[in-house]
């Protein structure tokens, strides 16, 4: 039986740990801050952004919600965001994505000042990362670290294959996993006969965003399976692909009318030697790196 890595139990940990962090620069009259930006009323973003807040209140930081309506222009956005890189009480700003489509997303998140980007989303940020310089990396790349390190799975000459090219999660997990001395190979659309490439992973990060899209021929027996991917199935047909037999997620789909797959087909876990399931694995660590992003840069803001 593959092993299961617990996201929660990881985030629980490092969560405990980021409040130790606050209570200590709290007696040096430091009270790091998160300001997050939620345009209109997109549901998924409103269900991450408000679990995002209050993971703040429940560490000690203090958070400003910002809900502008989905009629605001660049122009007011661009504002917004200079306004909080000004403010003192502001260490990390959040503009919870995607925006809506007459907003210039890359305009806005290049306005961030890099040093408040607890995202690690700004070109700044990617460049240190790439050089190897301190830098505020991206939350889910950097929980997806987290997992294998507090798991003590060995990354000092693995190959790792990241499944997935985005800027947000599958190129920056590569370079992290590429800083940690792992052999790393990024897969995409155009990758010639894939399943000979990820069959080739120690560690095998599924970042692509399709349901279920790595099958057990796809995964070395015994490998490490990381997967990023939250799908939300609402379908009938699509539960019955993924999870037929599987009593409990039954009981959950018929309660809840959809239930969430990961990037990789449930079958593809038991090939595994161990594995981060959907929902519980990678999403946790998100979060909880977002608070430690916030932590980090109030005291690099003040030089500690
Ligand atoms: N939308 C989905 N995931 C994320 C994230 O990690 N950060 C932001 N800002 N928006 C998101």
């Amino acid at each position: 039986m593959p092993r299961i890595l617990d996201g929660a139990a990881i985030a629980a940990a490092i969560k405990q740990e980021v409040a130790e962090e606050v209570k200590r620069l709290g007696a040096q009259g430091i009270r790091p801050g998160l300001a997050a930006v939620l345009v209109g009323h997109v549901p998924a973003s409103e269900i991450y952004v408000r679990s995002k807040v209050q993971t703040c209140a429940e560490l000690g930081l203090y958070s400003d919600l910002i809900t502008p309506e989905d009629t605001i222009t660049t122009e007011e956005m661009l504002e917004l965001v200079m306004g909080l890189n000004d403010r003192d009480d502001v260490d990390g700003i959040l503009i919870q994505l995607p925006l809506p489509k007459q907003v210039d997303a890359k305009a806005l998140l290049d306005q961030v000042d890099p040093a408040k980007d607890v995202d690690g989303f700004h070109p700044v940020n990617a460049g240190r990362l790439l050089a190897g310089r301190p830098a505020l990396a991206p939350c889910t790349p950097a929980g997806v670290i987290e997992i294998l390190k507090r798991s003590e799975i060995p990354i000092a000459g693995a190959h790792a294959v990241v499944l997935g090219r985005s800027d947000i999660v599958g190129k920056p997990v590569a370079m992290l996993l590429l800083h940690q001395n792992a052999t790393v190979t990024i897969c995409h659309s155009k990758t010639r006969d894939l399943p000979a490439v990820t069959r080739e992973a120690d560690i095998l990060v599924a970042a692509i965003g399709r349901a279920g899209f790595v099958t057990p021929e796809m995964v070395k027996p015994g490998a490490t399976v990381i997967d990023v991917g939250i799908n939300r199935i609402a379908t009938r047909e699509e539960f019955e692909r993924f999870f037929k037999g599987d009593a409990k997620r039954e009981a959950a789909f018929e309660k809840r009318g959809s239930t969430l797959v990961g990037d990789v087909h449930p079958q593809a876990y038991a090939m595994a030697g161990a594995y981060t399931p959907v929902p519980g694995g990678v999403g946790p660590l998100t979060i909880v790196m977002l608070m430690a992003n916030t932590v980090r840069a109030a005291k690099m803001r003040r030089g500690l």
